[in-house]
C-alpha cells in the first residue's frame, strides 16, 4: 500500500506546486471529516496497535502524533485520530486570522526527503477554531488528545506577546486537552527572541497563572501546557529555557521546530524553515541533551526528520516519551502512522 503511495499517489501531488497539493489533501481530509461512518471505516481497516500511557497528567493512546502545522486550523482532528495518531496537534493559531507570507512559500527539497517552509502563521484565528471545535470536536469522549499549538500574531510588538497567547487560551481553552506554547517559528519575526530569559520567563509565569485561574473557575483539572523549542539554540541557552520551564510548570517540551540551518547537502537555497531528514540529526542531539539534563523529570515529545520506526525508535530510545511527525507524511503517505505504531509495538520500545 506504501508502494501504492510513492508509485501513484505522491507522483501525482509532488507535479502540483507544494502548498497547492497541501491545499488539496486538507479539503479532501475535511471532506472525510464530515461522514463518521467514512473515518469509522478508515480507523477500523487500519486497526492501528494500541498502548495506552500517561503522559503530562493525559491517556495517550500510542506514542505517535500529528505535529503542529499540517492542519493549521483543526478541520481534521477525526481523520487524523482515524489514520492511528495518538494525539492530534492543531495550529499554529493566532488570536485574529492572518494571511501568512507571501506566496510561494512551501517547497519540497526531493532529495532529501526533506521540506522548507517560510508559512508565517496563517490560520483562520483562534475565536473561529474555538467555536467549530466545540460543534463539530468536543472534548468529551476524546481517545485522542488534541494539542492546540498557539502563538503571536505578526504585528504584536514582542513586548505585547503575553497577550496574544492568553487571548487563544481564552478562545481555546474549552477544546484543548494541551496547549503548546511556539516560540520557535522562524517565519515570524521576533519570535525566537522569546526563548530568553527577560522574555520567556514572564510569558510562561502568564500563562501558568491564566491556566491555572481557568481551572479554579472551571472547577476543571488545570490544562497541561507544553513549549516548542528551536533546534538552533545553543546548549547553554536550553539549560536556562529548562531552567524557567520547570520553574513556570511547564508539562513537556516539544523538542524541536524547524532549523534555519542548512547543512551542505541542502542545495535548495530558500529562506524559511528546514524540516524533514535533514533536520533528524539535530533534533535528536537536543532530544539527548534535554533528557541527560533532565533525566526523565520533564517529558519530551520528539519530532523532527522521523520517517520509519526505526527513526521513531531512535527518538525514544534518547528519551523522548512522546513523537509527532509531519514532512514524513508528505513523503511517506498517510499510512506511516500505522507502519511506525506497528515497527514500535513489534519493538516494545514505548512502554518501558
Ligand atoms: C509546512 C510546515 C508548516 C509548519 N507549521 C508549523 C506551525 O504552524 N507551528 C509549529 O509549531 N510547527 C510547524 N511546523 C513544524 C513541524 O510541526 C515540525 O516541528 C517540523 O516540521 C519537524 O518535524 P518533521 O521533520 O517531521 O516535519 C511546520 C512544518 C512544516 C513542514
Amino acid at each position: 500500500m506504501s508502494d501504492l503511495y510513492k508509485m501513484l499517489v505522491r507522483p501525482f501531488f509532488f507535479k502540483m506546486e507544494a502548498e497547492t497539493a497541501h491545499e488539496i489533501v486538507c479539503e479532501i481530509l475535511a471532506y472525510v471529516e464530515s461522514f463518521p461512518f467514512l473515518k469509522k471505516a478508515i480507523e477500523t481497516l487500519l486497526h492501528s496497535p494500541k498502548d495506552e500511557k500517561i503522559v503530562f497528567g493525559l491517556t495517550f493512546p500510542n506514542a505517535l502524533g500529528l505535529a503542529a502545522g499540517f492542519d493549521k486550523n483543526g478541520l481534521f482532528p477525526g481523520v487524523s485520530k482515524a489514520l492511528g495518531f495518538g494525539h492530534i496537534e492543531i495550529g499554529t493559531v493566532t488570536p485574529k486570522p492572518q494571511l501568512g507570507n507571501i506566496k510561494p512559500r512551501l517547497f519540497r527539497v526531493i532529495e532529501e526527503n526533506s521540506i522548507i517552509n517560510r508559512m508565517g502563521f496563517n490560520n483562520h484565528g483562534a475565536e473561529a477554531m474555538g467555536r467549530r471545535l466545540e460543534k463539530y470536536y468536543p472534548k468529551q469522549g476524546r481517545i485522542s488528545p488534541l494539542g492546540i499549538n498557539i502563538g503571536k500574531a505578526k504585528s504584536t510588538p514582542l513586548e505585547e506577546t503575553l497577550g496574544d497567547y492568553l487571548q487563544c487560551i481564552d478562545f481555546l481553552n474549552k477544546s484543548a486537552d494541551y496547549f503548546t506554547i511556539n516560540i520557535s517559528s522562524p517565519n515570524t519575526p521576533g519570535l525566537r527572541e522569546l526563548h530568553k530569559q527577560e522574555f520567556l520567563d514572564p510569558l510562561l509565569k502568564g500563562i501558568d497563572e491564566r491556566l491555572e485561574k481557568i481551572a479554579k473557575m472551571t472547577f476543571q483539572e488545570k490544562i497541561p501546557y507544553l513549549l516548542k523549542i528551536s533546534p538552533d539554540e545553543d546548549f547553554s541557552s536550553i539549560e536556562k529555557i529548562l531552567e524557567i520551564a520547570v520553574g513556570r510548570n511547564v508539562g513537556g517540551i516539544v523538542a524541536t521546530n524547524t532549523t534555519t540551518d542548512r547543512p551542505n547537502h541542502i542545495r535548495l537555497s530558500e529562506e524559511g524553515g528546514l524540516s524533514g531528514k535533514a533536520l533528524e540529526d539535530k533534533s535528536l542531539e537536543i532530544i539527548k541533551f534535554i533528557n541527560q539534563l533532565t533525566n526523565d523529570k520533564i517529558p519530551i515529545v520528539g519530532v523532527g526528520g522521523i520517517s520509519d520506526g526505526n527513526s521513531a525508535a531512535k527518538k525514544l530510545d534518547s528519551g523522548a516519551c512522546l513523537l509527532q511527525i509531519y514532512s514524513g507524511l508528505v513523503f511517506e503517505g498517510p499510512l506511516l502512522p500505522k507502519k511506525i505504531l506497528n515497527e514500535l509495538y513489534r519493538r516494545k520500545v514505548w512502554l518501558t
